[in-house]
């Protein structure tokens, strides 16, 4: 398909543009506001493509079928809306937007459109990722977990919009919530969150100590605004019983980096340490840990296949804006018990 991408910083110079040529998609043309990271792109992507410093112009080119969305978080709802109302099919970075209200916009918006919204979920889409699925679906119920992405030292473009609320929607909450509290719900069969309960602290806007590669996203800005959390820990409840302890931190006095999924089942449980899994059973009146030989990379590109092939009739969608509204309504709810002080209802 033709694709035009809009935002050519972090995320699309890492995944974008190199995972659509590596998967046989067109890139005819590329927009940023910036001039410079826009010829940086041009580049990157190797053959001339139609440049824009205004989205508005790129989505009046009637030859572009499908839009990314890799701009910081307060766009993706407007850009999200304008590409669906311009014909295009919609394939948007996360998080989903920074409000709920938003992400019912945008579900709204891609009903009327006829075309399709996805917002992007990498860590369904790894080897590893694909294999516990298929794991936890024929393994019975799985009733209780914890997830997190705990950094060290690990603050996303300081100053800038990632740490600024009306653009970036929160801190680690939103950022890095958005993959792991997804993955531990799509494993569990995508139970629906009935309520929440939160925390959250800033206590690192001092700090200029980064050990984490992570934190290359977003540029800094000196002297700009950092009025998010830098740590969010609380409870989700579901409909089916289920519950599910999170954390997540851009800073914290932690002994290392842990990105982690961790599901207890009656038949097994399912491990998820940085990038490697492991299964825990009872079997033969032993107990018993299996350690699948699966990848932990590629979840962009496999999710970008996963939506061009959708597109074309050759795979049953498994991102929905409906668990996108689900997933901000559980961000948005757990800033709000961490204001209140109490449990929020869904
Ligand atoms: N899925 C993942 O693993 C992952 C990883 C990193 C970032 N992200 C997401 O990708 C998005 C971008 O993050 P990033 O790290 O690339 O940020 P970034 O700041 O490096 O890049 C954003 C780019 O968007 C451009 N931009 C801003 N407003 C624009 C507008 N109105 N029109 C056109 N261009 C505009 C900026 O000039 C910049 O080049 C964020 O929503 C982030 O959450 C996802």
């Amino acid at each position: 398909m033709k694709v035009g991408i809009i935002g050519v910083g972090g995320i699309a110079r890492l995944t974008h543009i190199s995972d659509l040529l590596s998967i046989g998609q067109e890139i005819v043309a590329l927009c940023d506001i910036n001039p410079k990271k826009l010829e940086d792109a041009e580049e990157l992507v190797g053959h001339p493509v139609n440049t824009y410093l205004d989205y508005n112009e790129m989505l009046a080119d009637e030859e572009i079928e499908a839009v990314h969305i890799c701009t910081p978080n307060y766009t993706h709802a407007p850009l999200s809306i304008a590409a669906l109302k311009a014909g295009k099919h919609v394939l948007c970075e996360k998080p989903d937007s920074i409000s709920v209200e938003d992400a019912l916009a945008m579900q709204q918006a891609e009903r009327e459109s006829g075309k399709v919204l996805c917002c992007i979920r990498n860590n369904r889409f790894t080897p590893t990722g694909k294999f516990l699925k298929k794991f936890a679906d024929k393994n019975g119920t799985f009733y209780a977990g914890r997830c997190g992405w705990q950094r060290v030292r690990g603050i996303p473009g300081k100053g800038g919009w990632f740490t600024t609320k009306e653009k970036s929607g929160g801190g680690p909450l939103i950022d890095l919530g958005v993959h792991m509290i997804d993955l531990a719900i799509y494993l569990m069969g995508n139970p629906t969150p009935v309520a929440v309960s939160g925390c959250t602290y800033t206590k690192f806007t001092d700090s200029e100590l980064s050990n984490s590669v992570h934190s290359m996203f977003g540029d800094r800005q000196e002297n700009g605004t950092f009025d998010v959390e830098d740590l969010a820990m609380g409870f989700i409840r579901f409909d089916n019983g289920a519950c599910l302890q999170i954390e997540f931190s851009w800073a914290s006095n932690v002994e290392e980096e842990l990105v982690y999924v961790e599901l207890r089942g009656e038949k097994a449980g399912i491990y998820l340490r940085n990038g490697v899994a492991k299964l825990i059973t009872e079997q033969d009146g032993a107990m018993v840990s299996m350690h699948p030989e699966t990848d932990g990379g590629d979840g962009h590109k496999n999710c970008f296949k996963h939506f061009y092939n959708v597109l074309q009739g050759k795979e049953e969608r498994i991102l929905t804006m409906e668990q996108g509204v689900n997933m901000i309504k559980i961000l948005m709810a757990i800033y709000e018990s961490a204001k209140t002080g109490k449990e929020v209802l869904l």
